[in-house]
């Protein structure tokens, strides 16, 4: 096994509902998926993460411009294109004997990544020198590697700080959010999952932070322990208690919802005539902007439906367990 960052966690991640992306996308794929970069269609993947999905677009003769707000993701997925891009066009070089097909270190021809918040999505597109493109595709969440690397994330690590940050360049972290919040806005945060036990979570926040500031996962540990009984219903679920509270300060640490809001407002200006615009959601909060929004877009005739709901199958769920809350919906640029 390589002593890189990639060897030591791989593999980890595997990309959700790939083969329904790809179908999304085919109607815009490249007759000859050897073609240079000035004819390949564009895809911005706007979650790019370890380039599960990224790499099997590029597989299809797409050009991918790659966007991750984490910069260990960045470097993750830079090196596992890189990989791909070579092996892979190598390979087929030698197939074909056509050794010019084989890229000489030239990546550009096949993708660029950027580290940047999605938000900004217009943005790099157009830093990137494109106007409009053939299709964004956004998977939402995190990746299996934030458990590994990031602190917060995973409550399985009781002594890391409580942190959940996506970027470095963020500064307000999730024990910042719970030793500052007023009861109101703790409660307003829990409610974004768990509506029920909202309040009694943020009243136990309250008392806990009086005695002592909360700073690594085990103190928010015992605080859910305090606030939340495992109901049967949970039993039954499989789920743990402490699985919507994390996910709730997650979402408010790196404005979650708002962002994506904002993020597929813009893409429907970043694609051209015909472009796709595909979406995979993990929670309920999350599917409903997208649902919305998407509704909203295809009323104002300015997209129309192409996939209004795709769910995993079951393969997929069990060779997959990540996958079972995912939902896809697609759009296209009328
Ligand atoms: C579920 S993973 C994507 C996995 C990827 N599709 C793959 O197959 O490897 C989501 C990625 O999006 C990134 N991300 C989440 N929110 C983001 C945002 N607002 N801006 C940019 N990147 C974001 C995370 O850092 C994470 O790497």
């Amino acid at each position: 096994m390589k002593n890189n960052l990639i060897g030591v966690l791989e593999p980890v991640h595997k990309p959700v509902l790939l083969k329904e992306v790809l179908a999304a996308f085919e109607h815009i794929a490249p007759l000859n998926n050897q073609a240079h970069k000035g004819n390949k269609p564009i895809v911005v993947d706007a979650t790019l993460g370890a380039g599960g999905h990224a790499k099997e677009l590029i597989r299809r003769g797409f050009y991918v411009l790659g966007i991750d707000a984490n910069r260990k993701m960045v470097k993750i997925a830079g090196e596992n294109l890189r990989n791909f891009v070579t092996s892979e066009f190598a390979h087929r070089a030698e197939r074909l004997s056509e050794p010019e097909a084989c890229p000489t270190g030239n990546f550009d021809e096949f993708f660029k990544i950027v580290t940047s918040n999605f938000v900004s999505i217009d943005r790099v597109a157009h830093e990137s020198g494109f106007e409009n493109v053939d299709g964004i595709l956004f998977d939402l969440g995190i990746s299996s590697y934030h458990y590994q690397f990031s602190s917060g994330f995973s409550f399985q690590n009781p002594d890391l700080a409580l942190d959940m940050r996506l970027s470095d360049s963020q500064n307000v972290t999730a024990a910042d959010l719970l030793n500052a919040l007023p009861y109101k806005k703790l409660a307003e945060l829990f409610a974004q999952t768990i509506p029920g036990k909202a309040k009694r979570l943020a009243r136990c926040v309250e008392q806990s932070r009086r005695n002592r500031k909360i700073e690594t996962v085990g103190d928010f540990l015992k605080i859910v322990d305090s606030a939340i009984f495992i109901t049967k219903r949970m039993v039954g679920k499989n789920q743990s208690p402490y699985t919507l509270p994390f996910l709730a300060l997650r979402i408010a640490v790196n404005y979650e919802l708002d962002n994506l809001k904002i993020a597929l407002n813009k893409s429907c200006g970043v694609l051209k005539d015909g472009g796709v615009l595909a979406v995979i959601s993990f929670h309920s909060g999350e599917d409903k902007i997208v649902k919305d929004i998407f509704k909203d877009l295809v009323e104002k005739k300015l997209m129309k439906w192409k996939e209004k709901l795709v769910i995993p199958s079951t393969i997929e769920i069990l060779n997959n367990p990540r996958s079972r809350s995912a939902k896809l919906r697609v759009i296209s640029r009328l």
